[in-house]
C-alpha cells in the first residue's frame, strides 16, 4: 500500500453517525449477533486488538465495511439484507484488504474509509505474487461423481481464463515433479485450522492461499457440477480460488469473479474489467499478443471439448475405498504387514495381500485420539501404536493408552503438525517427518534424540512434506505424497523408483477402484 494514500484514507471521516447505529443494533436479537460477529471475526471484518473503540462501535463499523464489500446500503445496521447475505455461499477466505487494494487499484477516488482491517496470517499479505510468468499446476483430487476429463477440461479452462488476459502462463506439471500450485477437495477440518474447515453443501464453498503458498482447497462436500444449472459450478469457483493462488483479494466490484459471493455462470464474461486490472497490475498484459475477446460465462459448460488430448468419455464409477481415489493423512504397519490407512475421521485395514476393511471410525477403536489426526507409526519392536497430531501425541497397546492419555510431545522437541511418522527398521526408531527434516525419536517415543532434526537430504531422493512412510517386509521404505510413492533402500538409503502407489502397489488395496479405471 502506498503509504501516501493511506493517509489519505486515514484523513477522511466517517461519513455516518456511529452512536444512533450502535442503538440500533442492540436491539437485534442478542443470538443472530453472536452468530453475526462470528461470522464478521471469520472474515476479517472485526480485530479484537486492534482497536480501542467500544465493542459497539466496532461491531457497526465492521457491518458497514461488509455492507460496502457486499454492495448493500450501508448503514451498520444489521438488518435483515445483510444477515441474509452473511448465509449466502461463498468463498472461505477472509475479505481483509480487499478494500485497501481495491482503492489502491481505482484511486483513492472512490475510497470513503479505511479498511482498517487486520491481515490474517493465514492468508497471507496483500502484494504477495510470483516472481515467474510460467506456473504449473496439479488437480489432487476431485468429487467422485464428476468425470475426470470435464474436471480436467475445466481445471485448463479456469487457468487459461487468467492467462489470456495477463502476462502468466500455465502449464500442467507431469505427476511427478513438484507444481507451483495444487488444487485439492477436502472434507471437513483439514488442518487449516478448526475456523476454516469445511461445512458440507452451503456457506464456505472453498478457499486458497496467497502467493507463494500455491494451494487452493475445496470442499469437497458441496454439490459440484459442470452444468449451468444444478449444483454448484465448479468452474467458477475453480476460477475464483486460482485467483487468489495468484495474489488477488477479493472485490467489492459489481458482478467481479474476486467478489467474495459466488457467481452464476451468465451471459456476461466470468472476468470484469477489476478482474483484468487486478491481475494485470501483478503480471502485466499478455506478452506479444493482444487480450484475447473474452466468451460469455453460460458457454463454460461443455468442457470434455478443452482437453482434445485426452477426450475418452466417462470412467466408469470408480469403486473401492475412499483413500484410493485421493490420498490419506497417515499410513502405518503392523508386526503382520497389515496396513492402517487413516483418512478424516476414520480408517482401513488391509490384508497383506491387498484385501480391504470397510472403514472404520477411528475414535471407536482408540478412545481419546482427536477425530482425525496427521501421523502414526506402529513401532515394531514393541508392537504399540503411535498417533501425532498437532503439538500432541499418544500411545496404545491394542486399543489401551499406554500414556493414560495424550502428551505435549512439543516438550520433547518433537515437531509441531508432523507430515508423517515411521518405524525405522535399521535404528529401530521412530522417525518423524516435518517439511524437508527429519527427527529420530528416542525410545520413550516422547524425546528428540540427540543431533537431531536432520535434513532430508540425508535419504537421497525423499520428497519434502511426505504424508506417510512405511517399512515393507522386503526391506524397502516406501514413502507417500499426493498419488505418489518412492521406494527408499534401506541400505543405499537413496530413492530407487518411484510411481503411482495406487495402480502399481497392489497392496494398498486399490485393487477393485484400479479394476474400475484410472484413478488420478
Ligand atoms: C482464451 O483465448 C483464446 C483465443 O482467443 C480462446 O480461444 C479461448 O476460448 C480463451 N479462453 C478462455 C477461457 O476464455
Ligand atoms: C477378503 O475379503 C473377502 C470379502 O471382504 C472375504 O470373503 C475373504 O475371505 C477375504 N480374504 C482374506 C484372505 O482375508
Amino acid at each position: 500500500m502506498v503509504a501516501g494514500i493511506r493517509l489519505l484514507l486515514r484523513a477522511l471521516p466517517l461519513l455516518l453517525c456511529c452512536c444512533l447505529d450502535a442503538q440500533s443494533a442492540q436491539r437485534q436479537d442478542p443470538e443472530l449477533s453472536l452468530e453475526a460477529e462470528a461470522f464478521l471475526e471469520k472474515y476479517g471484518y472485526l480485530d479484537e486488538q486492534a482497536s480501542k473503540a467500544p465493542a459497539s462501535t466496532r461491531f457497526s463499523n465492521a457491518i458497514r465495511e461488509f455492507q460496502w464489500v457486499s454492495q448493500l446500503p450501508i448503514s451498520g445496521v444489521l438488518d435483515q439484507a445483510t444477515l441474509r447475505q452473511m448465509t449466502r455461499p461463498r468463498c472461505g477466505v477472509a475479505d481483509t484488504d480487499s478494500h485497501a487494494t481495491w482503492a489502491e487499484r481505482t484511486g483513492a477516488l472512490f475510497a470513503r474509509q479505511q479498511a482498517k482491517m487486520r491481515r490474517k496470517k493465514r492468508f497471507a499479505k496483500q502484494g504477495n505474487k510470483w516472481y515467474k510468468q510460467h506456473l504449473s499446476y496439479r488437480l489432487v483430487n476431485w468429487p467422485e461423481h464428476l468425470p475426470e476429463s470435464a474436471v480436467r477440461g475445466a481445471v485448463r479452462a479456469a487457468f487459461q481464463l487468467w492467462s489470456n488476459v495477463s502476462g502468466l502462463e500455465f502449464w500442467e506439471a507431469p505427476a511427478t515433479s513438484p507444481a507451483d500450485i495444487r488444487l485439492t477437495f477436502f472434507q471437513g477440518d483439514h488442518n487449516d485450522g478448526l475456523g476454516n474447515a469445511f461445512d458440507g453443501p452451503g456457506g464456505a464453498l472453498a478457499h486458497a492461499f496467497l502467493p507463494r503458498r500455491g494451494e487452493a482447497h475445496f470442499d469437497l462436500e458441496e454439490r459440484w457440477s459442470l452444468s449451468r444449472r444444478r449444483g454448484r459450478n465448479l468452474f467458477v469457483v475453480l476460477a475464483h480460488e486460482i485467483g487468489h493462488t495468484l495474489g488477488l483479494t477479493h472485490s467489492p466490484a459489481p458482478r467481479a469473479l474476486m467478489a467474495p459471493y459466488y457467481k452464476r455462470l451468465g451471459r456476461d464474461a466470468l472476468l470484469s474489467w477489476d478482474d483484468v486490472l487486478a491481475v494485470q497490475s501483478l503480471y502485466g498484459k499478455p506478452l506479444g499478443r493482444s487480450v484475447a475477446a473474452q466468451l460469455p460465462g453460460k458457454l463454460f459448460t461443455d468442457f470434455e471439448a478443452w482437453n482434445p488430448h485426452n477426450s475418452q468419455s466417462r470412467r466408469p464409477e470408480t469403486k473401492g475405498p475412499k483413500y484410493c481415489h485421493s490420498s490419506f493423512d497417515a499410513i502405518t504397519m503392523d508386526g503382520q504387514s497389515r496396513l492402517y490407512i487413516f483418512k478424516g475421521s476414520q480408517f482401513w485395514e488391509v490384508t497383506a495381500d491387498g484385501n480391504v476393511s470397510e472403514p472404520h471410525p477411528i475414535q471407536k477403536r482408540w478412545a481419546g485420539l482427536p477425530p482425525n489426526i496427521e501421523a502414526a507409526a506402529v513401532s515394531l519392536e514393541d508392537g504399540d501404536f503411535y498417533f501425532f497430531k498437532g503439538s500432541r501425541c499418544w500411545r496404545f497397546w491394542g486399543n489401551k493408552p499406554v500414556w493414560g492419555f495424550s502428551q505435549l510431545c512439543r516438550a520433547g522437541g518433537l515437531p509441531r503438525h508432523p507430515d508423517a511418522a515411521l518405524f525405522f527398521p535399521p535404528l529401530r526408531h521412530l522417525v518423524l517427518f516435518k517439511g524437508a527434516r527429519y527427527y529420530v525419536l528416542a525410545r520413550s517415543g516422547l524425546q528428540v534424540e540427540p543431533y537431531y532434526p536432520r535434513s532430508l537430504r540425508d535419504w537421497a531422493g525423499v520428497p519434502e512434506e511426505v504424508s506417510g512412510a512405511l517399512p515393507r517386509p522386503d526391506g524397502s521404505i516406501i514413502f507417500f505424497r499426493d498419488d505418489h510413492y518412492w521406494r527408499l533402500d534401506q541400505t543405499k538409503l537413496r530413492v530407487t523408483s518411484s510411481g503411482r502407489w495406487a495402480t502399481e502397489l497392489p497392496w494398498m488395496g486399490c485393487w477393485y477402484a484400479n479394476s474400475g479405471g484410472a484413478l488420478f
